[in-house]
């Protein structure tokens, strides 16, 4: 239930700190040692190669997670979006591993790419918030996101799940490899649940963003590059799907290719920018942006910021970011429809879970 919260998605979003430490008390074992099923551990030890099929914001998570297999694992991985793998199979390695993402787990057109591999004799793992659902019962193996169950259509809790968990199986399996490992991921979650739960408090300032960037646009356009590339994806469909403003992300580096075209007086842009290395360029591109008039809202990373920053995230571990940038771009996007009187939690035209191809 949603107890006193106006909306599932305002509730869904709270409850992200918490559904970090769930996932790390999980996937802990006494020792507070990550700990895997072994034959979880073998699949991916044998895989030359993953394919993550997802759709929507389950693919968006993959695509952080393509990041973090291949930093952390040292395995190629391929992210697909489910309907188009069905039509245009690209070429398969020799060991394939394919990881089926999906909240709901009911996803008809991950559903769809699951049955062709399953007759292709390949393994498959399902990573998914119901574990009693179709994609779970017809893959070789499943990982719990136990976030708990998720409302609202907008998905928003399942998101940061599933990228914690996606880094949580590449940690341990770099560990598995004998790889050295980078990161001391339990550590690092931590904080990252702790500065969602920062994030979170944050909602009057996100609030008043939202009214001053977003208040009667028709258009937004999100930018980023490397990881912030990911999230300005997931930003703008958290946007879109609720608040109807067509909303698009792109990679920085892509606006002088075409969309530079669309920015005009007043056309809201939030950059997002977390990442050192491309600091810098992503700065650029807010200037081409603002020297034909758009209104850039820019969140930073602490360390990374300047006085022109409207929102500055806590400092986490760079391969984890796209925890917590998402969270003010979820709250940005359920104030927008808010302030539109539209239904948050049941957008029009959209279902919780699509289970038609
Ligand atoms: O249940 P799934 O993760 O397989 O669902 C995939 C998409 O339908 C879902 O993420 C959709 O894009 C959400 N409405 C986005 O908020």
């Amino acid at each position: 239930e949603k107890g006193t919260y106006p909306h599932y998605m305002l509730k869904e979003i709270d409850e992200q700190p918490i559904v970090i430490r769930n996932i790390i008390k999980e996937y802990q074992d006494e020792n507070n040692e990550l700990k895997l099923n072994n034959d979880i551990r073998n699949a991916m030890k044998k895989a030359d190669r993953i394919y993550i099929i997802a759709a929507g914001t389950s693919y968006h998570a993959g695509l952080v997670g393509k990041e973090l297999l291949e930093k952390l694992a040292s395995i190629p991985t391929e992210v697909h979006v489910a309907s188009e793998f069905s039509y245009n199979m690209p070429l398969l390695s020799e060991k394939p591993l394919f990881i089926f993402l999906s909240q709901s787990g009911e996803t008809a057109d991950s559903r769809a790419v699951l049955v062709k591999i399953k007759e292709l004799g390949y393994p498959a793992l399902t990573i998914t918030n119901v574990p009693g659902s179709t994609l779970s019962r017809e893959a070789d193996y499943t990982l719990q996101l136990y976030a708990g169950p998720e409302i609202a259509v907008a998905s928003t809790k399942a998101y940061t799940a599933q990228i914690a968990v996606l880094a949580i199986l590449a940690t341990d399996t770099a560990a598995v490899k004998g790889k050295e490992i980078e990161i001391d991921l339990i550590k690092e979650l931590a904080i990252v649940s702790s500065a969602m739960e920062v994030l979170t408090d944050e909602k009057e300032e996100i609030e008043r963003l939202a009214a001053e960037y977003l208040p009667t646009t028709r258009n937004a356009f999100f930018i980023g590059r490397s990881g912030d590339y990911n999230v300005s994806l997931e930003g703008a469909l958290k946007l879109k799907e609720i608040s109807y403003i067509q909303a698009e992300g792109f990679a920085g580096g892509e606006l002088k290719h075409g969309t530079i075209a669309l920015i005009e007086e007043g056309t809201p842009v939030i950059a997002v920018t977390t990442h050192e290395n491309v600091n810098y360029s992503i700065r650029g591109n807010v200037q081409e942006v603002v020297a034909r008039g758009a209104n850039v809202l820019i969140v930073s990373m602490k360390g990374l910021e300047e006085d022109t920053d409207a929102f500055v995230l806590p400092k986490v571990h760079e391969l984890l970011t796209p925890l917590v940038s998402i969270v003010p771009l979820q709250l940005l996007a359920y104030y927008a429809a808010l302030h539109r009187d539209c239904d948050v939690d049941k957008p029009r035209n959209l279902a919780k879970s699509v289970t038609v191809e």
